[in-house]
């Protein structure tokens, strides 16, 4: 079933960006631009959350911080708004890190996922969105 307001990514997209502690947008490669539909220079020194979808659950962004603040690695489904305000999916591996200048910061990839996975995640999210 097509969607609209959906952009399919690409079977090899990697889209990558690099926040600071805070979860501000420190950097963001060529396809995290192309698919959230913003310039690099809309992106820099943005909260993270310029890409956050109204469907979301809270949870999901508490486990992620919980996780990452502990200096573990959190995987997980997400699905993101770009600037138009049309929606892509994306399985995401968020890893601390500590940049050359000796600074905490945070390091998201991300790749496409499967129609099966969206139908589940997008099922479950409004579950948990419903109950927030
Ligand atoms: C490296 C990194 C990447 C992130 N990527 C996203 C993202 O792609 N989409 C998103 O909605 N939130 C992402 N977040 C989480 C946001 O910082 C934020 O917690 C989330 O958007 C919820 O926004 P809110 O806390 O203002 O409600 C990321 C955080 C980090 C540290």
């Amino acid at each position: 079933m097509s969607d609209m307001n959906e952009i399919e990514l690409d079977t090899k997209a990697f889209l990558v960006s690099e926040t600071d502690e805070k979860g501000i947008i420190r950097f963001a490669n060529d396809e995290f631009c192309k698919y959230a539909g913003y310039s690099l220079d809309e992106l820099l020194g943005k909260p993270h959350s310029i890409v956050r979808h109204p469907d979301m659950p809270r949870a999901a962004f508490k486990d992620l911080w919980d996780t990452i603040k502990k200096g573990e690695r959190w995987r997980g489904f997400v699905k993101n708004r770009a600037k138009d305000g049309r929606y892509y999916w994306v399985f995401a591996t968020v890893y601390p890190f500590i940049s050359c200048d000796g600074s905490k910061g945070y390091i998201s990839c991300r790749r496409k996922i499967s129609q099966m996975e969206k139908e589940k995640y997008e099922a479950l999210y409004k579950e948990m969105r419903a109950k927030e």
